[in-house]
């Protein structure tokens, strides 16, 4: 799968997936949050809980800061960062109530509260220079990213941080396609095990091409300069197919 140029990937990106985006997506994560967390570890071989420790090492705590987690899912980085630093304002923001209901279990069964907004993160309902860090961990590649992106930069603080975790784009063709051909299987065998709904199987050749579809590390980095984004740094792993990115807002606009 070829993607299209840096220039024209998001209306590529969306012309092709808006039907799933605005139709089916939220009936694949209704179907999966029950089994969500479980599905990932067996998916990922058990590097599931790693790859978040390695994400939210990445991230710079002390007590007091404000966090929103956007597309929070069943809140795994929310209660990640609260349980290092207890003192923390934590915001949840994802469209899917399911998948937020597994999430609030999730954090009242470790005595943690996590503000829970349901809504959708291409407008985020917050006012600017609100937060000092915003994660997003796994969705990046079900949304208009540019759009998303400039959300997170308007209701940052000016010196705040975006901390961001996907699968990504290795650079090398001959990874890309072990990787897709990993990924079918792992999709199939999850959709087996875990006793997958028909929408949720309906996408599984979806969730491949929207990787196919994506960013590498470095075009990412390009983007999110491109937004606005300052000292922007990036970290790959498993030969480039997840990627750890933070950027920051400007102290100064003119930076
Ligand atoms: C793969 S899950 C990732 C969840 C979580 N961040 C994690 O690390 O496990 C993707 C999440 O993005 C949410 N999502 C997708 N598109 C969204 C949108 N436009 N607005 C809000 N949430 C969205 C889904 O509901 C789902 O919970």
């Amino acid at each position: 799968m070829n993607p299209p140029p840096l220039a024209t990937r998001e209306a590529v990106r969306e012309q092709r997936f808006n039907t799933v985006w605005t139709r089916e997506l939220d009936r694949v994560f209704a179907d999966v949050a029950p089994y969500y967390d479980r599905a990932n570890h067996v998916a990922s071989l058990g590097l599931w809980n790693w790859l978040l420790r390695g994400f939210l090492g990445t991230i710079a705590l002390r007590p007091g800061l404000r966090i929103l987690d956007v597309c929070a899912g069943t809140n795994a980085v929310g209660i990640g960062l609260l349980e290092r630093e207890p003192g923390l304002a934590v915001r949840a923001i994802d469209r899917s109530a399911e998948m937020q209901n597994v999430g609030r279990r999730r954090a009242e069964a470790k005595d943690m509260h996590i503000e829970s907004t349901i809504g959708d993160v291409h407008e985020l309902p917050f006012p600017d220079n609100q937060f000092d860090i915003v994660t997003l961990q796994w969705a990046s590649r079900h949304l208009r990213v540019r759009r998303v992106f400039s959300e997170i930069h308007r209701v940052l603080k000016p010196g705040g941080w975006f901390y961001h975790c996907d699968m990504l784009r290795p650079a090398s063709r001959s990874v890309e396609t072990v990787y897709h051909a990993y990924l079918r299987c792992c999709l199939a065998f999850t959709g087996f095990l875990f006793r997958s709904g028909p929408v949720a199987l309906n996408c599984k050749k979806y969730f491949v091409e929207a990787v196919g579809m994506f960013y590498s590390a470095d075009e990412l980095s390009t983007v999110l300069r491109e937004l606005g984004y300052v000292d922007v740094g990036a970290r790959t792993h498993l030969a480039g197919m997840i990627g750890y990115h933070r950027a920051a807002k400007p102290v100064n606009p003119l930076q």
